[in-house]
């Protein structure tokens, strides 16, 4: 059995490499990007590669690296199911829609004439959503039809920007109210920078334009809660509000306790992920009226030191196993399980 990883410094391939040479499992580093990627991972039984959603090359051809090698009879992680709906918000309605999960209320129009007309029949505040985008970044409460329509005039103009180049100096500006140290300070400068620099995301990219995404503003949550399920086992992180906002992700301000998580997310992110099926879902929460969880989007990736303090991980009976662990190396298990029950039936 051999696994072909790509490597990306600062991404899932360090610790699932330091994983393989800590265990004997063999492999060989590929590269993605190399246009005889098939050949090179021809004696391999499986592909890793932690792609980015803002790696602008990598979502050109990600997914139809992906399906190719499957339909070859080869592991993938992600796989197609676990990394189609990766950073499009969009696709994520449809999914969830379709599979019954509780997600927030969510519209998409692709007529500028259908979307106006639903402004004067819907009540406000809304959210708006790009497809795209992470951390908050591009996610904005909408006070009243004024706004949604001045939204929806541009959605079907000129379009947004793929990233909002404001949010990051803004967010510069909260991490420097919040930690006020020297890092804080060059961040400032770096998110004054971006208003002026496009990345290279952005410029490759184009603009987000041709349909616009609302969701119900689901009011009183201070804080979300991130639910990530990796085969049979779960973790978690509530992040709470930056201070006056409504927005949670990216926020950086995180508790770990398991008594902050209500057991139902953990629920309802094993049963999506079997129905999926997903080798490592991320689900959003935040809570109704009622108090009953509401999915807001769903990821494959996450970042990776933010998890390394969490306090144990669930099993699928909802057992706590309590103490450190490496969700990196899950992954690697699991597929290595995959591969082996493959290879068993296959004889
Ligand atoms: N419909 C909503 N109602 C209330 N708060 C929301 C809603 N959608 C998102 N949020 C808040 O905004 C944050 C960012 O939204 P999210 O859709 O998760 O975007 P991102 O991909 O940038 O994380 C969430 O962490 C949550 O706190
Ligand atoms: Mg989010």
């Amino acid at each position: 059995m051999k696994l072909g990883i790509h490597h990306t410094p600062g991404t899932f391939s360090d610790r699932w490499i330091a994983y393989c040479q800590a265990n004997g499992i063999t492999f060989k580093i590929v590269d993605c990007y190399a246009t005889d990627i098939i050949k090179q991972l021809e004696d391999c039984d499986a592909l890793c590669w932690h792609w980015h959603h803002a790696d602008e090359k990598a979502v050109l051809f990600a997914r139809q690296l992906t399906y190719s090698l499957e339909a070859q009879g080869k592991k993938v992680f992600p796989d197609s199911a676990t990394g189609w709906h990766f950073d499009d918000k969009v696709g994520q309605k449809y999914l969830m829609e379709a599979l019954g999960a509780p997600m927030v209320p969510s519209y998409v129009f692709y007529d500028k004439k259908e979307a106006l007309e639903w402004l004067d029949t819907t009540t406000f505040p809304k959210v708006f959503k790009l497809r795209g985008g992470a951390g908050s970044s591009n996610v904005k409460l909408v006070k009243d039809a004024g706004a949604a329509r001045r939204l929806v005039n541009r959605a079907f103009g000129r379009g947004f920007a793929a990233r909002d180049r404001f949010s990051r100096f803004n967010d510069g500006i909260w991490r420097f109210k919040r930690d006020k140290n020297f890092a804080a300070v060059t961040g400032i400068f770096k998110g004054l920078a971006r208003i002026f620099i496009p990345t290279s995301f952005e410029k490759m990219h184009g603009r987000e334009k041709g349909y616009v995404y609302f969701q119900e503003f689901i009011k009183a949550n201070n804080y979300d809660t991130r639910i990530i399920a990796i085969g049979r086992k779960a973790f978690a992180i509530r992040r709470y509000n930056r201070k006056g906002d409504f927005r949670a992700s990216g926020s950086g301000v995180i508790g770990y306790e398991k008594e902050l998580f209500d057991e139902r997310c953990v629920r309802i992110t094993f049963d999506l992920a079997a129905q999926l099926p997903s080798q490592s879902l991320a689900l959003d929460f935040i809570f109704d009226e009622k108090n009953d969880p509401l999915i807001v989007e769903m990821s494959y990736g996450f970042s990776i030191q933010v998890y390394d303090n969490c306090t144990g991980y669930w099993d699928q009976d909802l057992n706590w196993h309590a103490g450190p662990f490496v969700p990196q190396h899950f992954m690697i298990d699991d597929l290595m399980a995959e591969i082996t029950a493959d290879k068993m039936i296959a004889t």
